[in-house]
């Protein structure tokens, strides 16, 4: 029978959230309010980016990052919206932004007990020939009491609260991962009422997928192991190929991953021997995500939310999704 043409009783992420929280009865709603500004957040964000290029938001900014990477436009706003949503939200003492070089402390007016990561802007080559980009962000509770320092953001991923992304694509889609057995659900963006509608509620990533995420211009700096696990996808001893799909954009490379399965790969090369992607604020989130919706995620040697940060824009190198995928790579790894 033909759904509603309009949902009166829709169930969106306020409303999600806003009922995770009654159902624990310690809850003080603080989580609530961090998950309603980073909310919005991204929807400021997701109106930017589709507007960009008429507003004269593409291209460079002209400054130059701590990652030694030219800034864009879209860097700094979507930064900058960040910054002040999860400041003003009264519920966060210290912020972690790959744009920002050290840590942020919030002033003590405003302060409350989350930590948050967070890549603002994911994939920020691709924005201005039109490919999905992203938003990633990781929430720990501040363990420690007085001042918060940058100790307070180097935790490993296993002690994360909750973590989640945008993914600004043909739609935006926030997908949400809050640990305590709740799996991973996924909302989709409705313009129509400014709100994210529960679309893909408890995400499951297939246990094997026949696809294969990576990079190929850098096979030339890749270790053996891995020259002959992506040789084996792609001219199977038995068995048919996998298909190669790269986007470059890790919050839409990690998404087709969870939904189609398969696995994504950014490796250790010669010349960045810790990989490119880095552990607070996207190798963390994004093993949380795929690892509660049944996936493994490693750096080759040890899962990735098991690592102990020494630096808050430290890189691991990260091959995540699919069980049966990983697990056939840790094989070939040595
Ligand atoms: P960011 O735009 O936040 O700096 O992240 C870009 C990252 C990640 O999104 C993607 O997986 C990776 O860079 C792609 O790197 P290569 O172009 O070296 O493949
Ligand atoms: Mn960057
Ligand atoms: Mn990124
Ligand atoms: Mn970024």
């Amino acid at each position: 029978q033909q759904g509603p043409a309009f949902d009166v009783n829709a169930m969106t992420l306020t409303r999600w959230v806003l009922a995770q929280q009654r159902t624990a009865p310690s809850a003080t709603g603080d989580l609530t309010q961090l998950l309603n500004s980073i909310q919005t957040a991204v929807k400021a964000i997701q109106s930017a980016v589709r507007k960009a290029g008429i507003a004269k938001l593409h291209g460079i900014s002209g400054n130059t990052n701590v990652q030694g990477e030219e800034v864009k436009k879209l860097d700094v706003l979507s930064n900058d919206l960040f910054i002040n949503m999860l400041k003003s939200s009264f519920t966060t003492c210290l912020l972690v932004s790959e744009e920002n070089s050290s840590v942020i402390q919030v002033e003590t007016e405003r302060q409350g007990k989350y930590v948050v990561c967070f890549d603002p802007l994911d994939g920020s080559s691709n924005i201005d020939c039109l490919v999905s980009v992203g938003s990633i962000f990781a929430i720990y509770k501040k363990q420690t009491e007085g001042e918060p320092t940058e100790a307070d953001a180097l935790k490993p991923g296993n002690q994360l609260v909750a973590a989640g992304y945008a993914l600004y694509g043909s739609a935006t889609m926030m997908v949400l991962a809050i640990g305590k057995g709740k799996g991973v659900n996924g909302f989709m963006y409705d313009p129509s009422i400014g709100e994210f509608i529960l679309t893909d509620p408890n995400m499951r990533i297939p246990d094997k997928g026949k696809i294969y995420s990576i990079n190929e211009g850098y096979a030339a700096e890749w270790e053996e192991g891995l020259k002959k696990y992506v040789q084996e996808k792609k001219q199977p001893s038995t068995g048919k190929a996998y298909g190669a799909r790269y986007v470059g954009s890790m919050v839409a490379d990690v998404h087709r991953t969870i939904k189609y399965g398969g696995i994504f790969m950014y490796p250790a090369t010669k010349s960045a021997p810790s990989g490119k992607l880095r552990l607070l604020y996207e190798c963390n989130p994004m093993s949380f995500i795929v690892t509660e919706a049944g996936g493994l995620a490693t750096n080759g040697t040890i899962p990735i939310l098991d690592i102990v940060p020494t630096g808050i824009h430290q890189r691991a190198p990260c091959y995540l999704g699919s069980k049966g995928d990983v697990e056939e790579l840790l094989k070939y790894l040595k």
